[in-house]
């Protein structure tokens, strides 16, 4: 029998229940994915507790690798039997079996595992079109990047390494200011016991720097602006603290004529022909070495144990990537 998880009401990982279901055939253009490796993403707790509502009862999670074992009618270029990885899906991913719009699929290289797809996947694309399209980071750049230790931090460390730029990272702890440094931060702030502010200025001979990338929110969105150089940008692309809410622009004005962005995948990948792009891009660093994504044990959950996912990954007790394992 096949299982997914689901909630019926917001709240914290609680909420999260496992369930039988049975399976509906692939409707027009969509392939039946048996799951092996499962991603979560952050966005799964906002979709959990309510910070981005969604309709009740619902399914979880958007991204998993594993084999087609159904085509719908329709598609083409994807057959049973094929290594897939997927992102952007509707919601479900959590799941032993879970249907998926064709264009949201891509064909996994042999030299990459399930578990590599879908530690990477999601995350890796958020991190090319953040350092690649947002704002494309040159070599010798430097830059600040937040969360530099989890998952999408991590390999944004290693790709800005590969791309011969320095990120600043900033972490919540000592540990994890060494796991981004070998990962290729250039440096690392730990915010917890560091002024931000002070620090990327005396790294940076007072210049500051030209571009932030924002996941934490709410806790160091002032921060990052007093970061920028003047006409600098601010890419504040997720709310792992809380939200940014009620702005007042003038503040852009105050700080330097700066910029402001508030991306998401979906804005940037937005046809077939785009993801695959992208991910070769991504696998290509995965293949060559450049990006690690190996999970730790501890990392990895099976599906049943997805509250203790969910509470683990929200404590700030991860570095890099959780999975769950159907
Ligand atoms: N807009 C997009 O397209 C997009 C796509 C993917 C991900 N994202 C965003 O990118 C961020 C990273 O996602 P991820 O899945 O890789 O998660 P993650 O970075 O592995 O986990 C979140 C990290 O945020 C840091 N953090 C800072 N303040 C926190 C707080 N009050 N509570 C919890 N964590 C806090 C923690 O690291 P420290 O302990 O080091 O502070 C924690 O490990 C999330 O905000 C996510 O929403 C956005």
């Amino acid at each position: 029998m096949a299982k997914q998880i689901q909630f019926s009401r917001n709240g914290g990982p609680e909420v999260l229940e496992i369930q039988e279901f049975t399976p509906q055939d692939p409707g027009v253009g969509e392939v039946q994915v048996e799951n092996k490796a499962i991603g979560i993403n952050y966005i799964d707790t906002y979709i959990r507790s309510g910070l981005y509502p969604t309709a009740l009862p619902s399914g979880l999670g958007t991204e998993a690798a594993g084999v087609v074992i159904k085509t719908g009618a329709g598609v083409t270029g994807i057959k049973v039997n094929d290594r897939v990885v997927y992102a952007q899906s509707k919601p479900g991913a959590y799941s032993t079996l879970h249907n998926v719009a064709a264009e949201k699929v891509v064909q996994l290289p042999t030299a990459i595992s399930f578990e590599q797809a879908a530690a990477a996947f999601l995350k890796g694309l958020t991190v090319h079109y953040l350092l690649r399209q947002t704002y494309e980071i040159q070599p010798e750049e430097t830059f600040l990047f937040h969360a530099a230790s989890g998952g999408v931090g991590l390999i944004a460390c290693q790709w800005a390494k590969a791309l011969g730029a320095r990120l600043i990272g900033t972490v919540g702890s000592a540990e994890k200011a060494q796991r981004a440094k070998a990962a290729g931060a250039w440096a690392a702030i730990n915010y917890r016991h560091e002024n931000v502010v002070q620090r990327v200025a005396e790294l940076t001979n007072n210049k500051k720097v030209r571009v932030v990338y924002d996941s934490v929110g709410k806790d160091t969105w002032e921060a990052s602006l007093d970061c920028l150089q003047p006409r600098g940008l601010m890419v504040s692309y997720g709310n792992s603290s809380g939200p940014v809410t009620g702005v007042n622009l003038a503040i852009l004005n105050q700080k330097g004529s700066l910029y402001v962005t508030r991306p998401s995948l979906d804005g940037y990948i937005t046809c077939h022909d785009e993801l695959v792009t992208a991910s070769n891009e991504l696998f290509a660093l995965i293949a060559c070495g450049a990006i690690n994504v190996d999970v730790p044990e501890r990392q990895k959950f099976d599906l049943s144990e997805v509250q203790k996912a969910h509470a683990t990954l929200e404590s700030r007790a991860t570095q890099g990537s959780c999975l769950l394992i159907p």
